[in-house]
Order: structure tokens, then sequence, then C-alpha cells
């Protein structure tokens, strides 16, 4: 297994593969691996001549009040868990390596990063937007691979990649789900089991807005409506129906959409989504 620290031993490594022809995927990550991420990882092994996974947890997107410290950090098992899927280059730069004393640059995606989680997470898609151009800068990739269950996230970093031309395609993965349908995060290993338990009302309720969407529903507050009343158990931050681009709120589902719902457990904040395009269902 190669560990690259610095961004300046990345690029090297980088301009090498590129030197040689071969095409770069890229899953970025911030360790605490699950199935969720090892399907990026794949994915980036299947799809590209060589693969590189970052692990990186990332200051610049934690507010004060939250998580940094406690974020999980098994650095040995996720080593291990990528070496199993046969990708042998990882970036593992530290927090000093890409915020030197001094570090006063940061990228701001207006619109797309405003509203949902960036309501009430103001301080995060800055903070994703500026690692995702570091991190991209230093392993020059040539695909990237999210995952939807982040479906803003991923919104976010493709009006980036857009706007200043990185020339980087971005690959949106299927969310991966445990077996009774909850939505594979690294931060539900802080839920309790009464809160796990309660946890599944997100992916029962995302279900049952695609199937009213399925039934033939266009208004989007009759879907809203629907998947509110199956999150009575959780305190809901949002359930929005969005287009699936802008993430801006619709009123008439016309084009493809994503329902996105987010809720506060007392031990952790949940995010879950579907996507629907009504277009597909006619043809
Ligand atoms: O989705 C994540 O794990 C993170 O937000 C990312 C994209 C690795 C940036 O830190």
């Amino acid at each position: 297994m190669k560990i690259i620290q610095t961004p300046e031993a990345m690029r090297v490594w980088s301009d090498e593969q590129r030197r040689q022809g071969h095409s770069i995927g890229f899953a970025p990550t911030m360790g605490a691996l699950h199935e969720g991420h090892l399907s990026l990882i794949r994915a980036a092994a299947r799809e590209n001549d060589v693969a590189v996974a970052s692990i990186f947890v990332n200051p610049a997107q934690f507010a004060p009040t939250e998580d940094y410290d406690q974020y999980p950090r098994p650095f040995d098992d996720d080593i291990a868990k990528i070496e199993a899927e046969h990708v042998h280059t990882v970036y593992a730069p530290t927090a000093a390596d890409m915020y030197a004393e001094g570090y006063a640059t940061y990228v701001h995606v207006e619109k797309v990063s405003q509203g949902l989680c960036g309501a009430s997470r103001p301080h995060f898609f800055r903070g994703v937007a500026t690692v995702v151009a570091k991190l991209f800068n230093a392993v020059k990739p040539h695909r990237a691979y999210f995952g939807q269950k982040d479906a803003q996230q991923c919104a976010v970093i493709r009006r980036m990649v857009r706007d200043l031309d990185m020339g980087v395609e971005i690959v949106e993965m299927p969310i991966v789900r445990e077996p009774d349908g909850l939505a594979m995060s690294s931060r539900n290993e802080y839920l309790t089991a009464e809160d796990r338990e309660k946890a599944l009302c997100l992916s029962r309720a995302v279900r049952c807005g695609e199937t009213v969407l399925r039934n033939g529903e266009r208004n989007a507050r009759v879907v809203i409506d629907a998947v509110r009343d199956l999150m009575r158990e959780v305190t809901v931050d949002y359930v929005e129906v969005v287009d699936a681009e802008t993430m801006a709120p619709v009123e008439i589902v016309e084009r493809p959409v994503t329902l996105v719902v987010a809720a506060f457990l007392p031990t952790a904040r949940l995010i879950d989504n579907i996507k629907f395009d009504p277009g597909e269902q006619q043809t």
C-alpha cells in the first residue's frame, strides 16, 4: 500500500500516471469506511486504469459545535478495507498539510449550497467545496465518485466543477442501505439502539414519497405532507422536493427531482433522499 501524505507527493504520483496515459479514478472520503464508501472505491477501480482513495477528516466542514474531535478515525482498518478492494494508493494528508499556517482561500458555491443542509450547517458546503477543490488539485483525477446520500453535496460539487472548469467527471453512486433500509453513514455508529430504531423512519418516509410520486402525484406539497407524516418520531430538519440539479424547491414535479429529508435525533443528525424523474416514468 502506498500512503501519500503531502499534496506535492500526490501531484508527483498523479503526473506520472497521466504521463503514462492512465486514467485516474478518485474516491474522496473522511475514513470510517462502510459499504457506501467501498462502492465508490470499487467503481473508481473498475472504471479507471488506476484509483486513489483519500482519507481526510476535513476540519473546514465542521462547525466548532460539531463532532470534529469525536469523528471516528479507524485508520488501520480503513487501509485494510481499501487494500481488500485492490486499491493500493491512499492520499491521507494531515490538517497541517492541507491548511498551512495563514491559510485564507475558500470556495463558495452560491445558490445550490444555500437552503437544506446549507441552512442548518452554514459553514458546511464552503468547507466541502474547498477541500474537494484542493483534493482534485493534488490527485488530478479524470473521474471522482461521490455518494447520492449526500445529494446536495453532489450538486454543489458538480456546480463547482462546471463553474471552475475543473475537467473532472463527477460520478454519483446510488445510496447503499443496511438490510433494514437505513442509509449507511459513518455517523450511524453514534446512534443508540433506540435512536437507530427511530432513524428507520427516514428511509420509510422517502420510500413512501417515492410511491406517492410513482402513483402519479405531482403536487410537491402533497408528497411532503405524506413524508412528514411518517417522521413524527424524530425532529424534522427539512422535507423538500427539489430540482435535482439546482436543489431549489419545486411546487409541481415536471422534471427530475430529489425528495430530500433530514432529521435530528438526540445522538446524530441524519439525511436521506430518493430521486424521481417523471419523464422516465412515462416511457
Ligand atoms: O462526503 C464526504 O465524506 C466528505 O464531505 C468529503 C467529500 C470527503 C469532503 O470532505
